[in-house]
């Protein structure tokens, strides 16, 4: 079934110059590129994206990174693009993701992990309708 998943480059990424080197990933597999913009969010943008984890102790230095500065913001389909990139961008921890993937090759962290991505439908709606509502 052909989806449409909304990922986000965070600015760990755009900081070490990963960009291309992520994007290119998602390019090989064959995934299409719908969308893309460089984008500087505030604390309301992250808060609206990350809203089931505002509660968690761990969510303030996390807004902290997701503003500390550029992210990319995509939308990819393809054939079941939602677990093909999740499955592409590693486990969340890059201390234990597997090698091959985003971050388990180019992530030591559990914050500062390169990416994400929607991890169903009714959440790439919902965040695609977020981060590009003309779409
Ligand atoms: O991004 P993913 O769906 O794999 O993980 P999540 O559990 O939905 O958490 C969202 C994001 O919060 C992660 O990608 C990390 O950047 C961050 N996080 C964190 O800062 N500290 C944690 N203990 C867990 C997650
Ligand atoms: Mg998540």
């Amino acid at each position: 079934m052909t989806q449409r998943t909304l990922v986000l480059i965070k600015p760990d990424a755009v900081r070490r110059g990963l960009v291309g080197d992520v994007l290119s990933r998602y390019e090989a597999k064959g995934l299409t590129l719908v969308a893309m913009e460089l984008r500087s969010i505030d604390a309301q943008l992250a808060d609206t994206h990350y809203a089931e984890h505002v509660d968690q102790p761990w969510y303030p230095p996390l807004r902290e990174f997701a503003v500390s500065g550029p992210l990319v913001a995509l939308v990819l389909e393809g054939d079941e693009a939602i677990s093909v990139v999740r499955a592409l961008n590693g486990a969340t921890d890059g201390r234990v993701a597997a090698p091959g993937t985003v971050r388990g090759d180019l992530s030591l962290s559990n914050r500062e992990n390169l990416v994400h991505a929607s991890d169903s439908e009714e959440s790439a709606a919902r965040e695609m309708a977020l981060w590009f509502p003309n779409l």
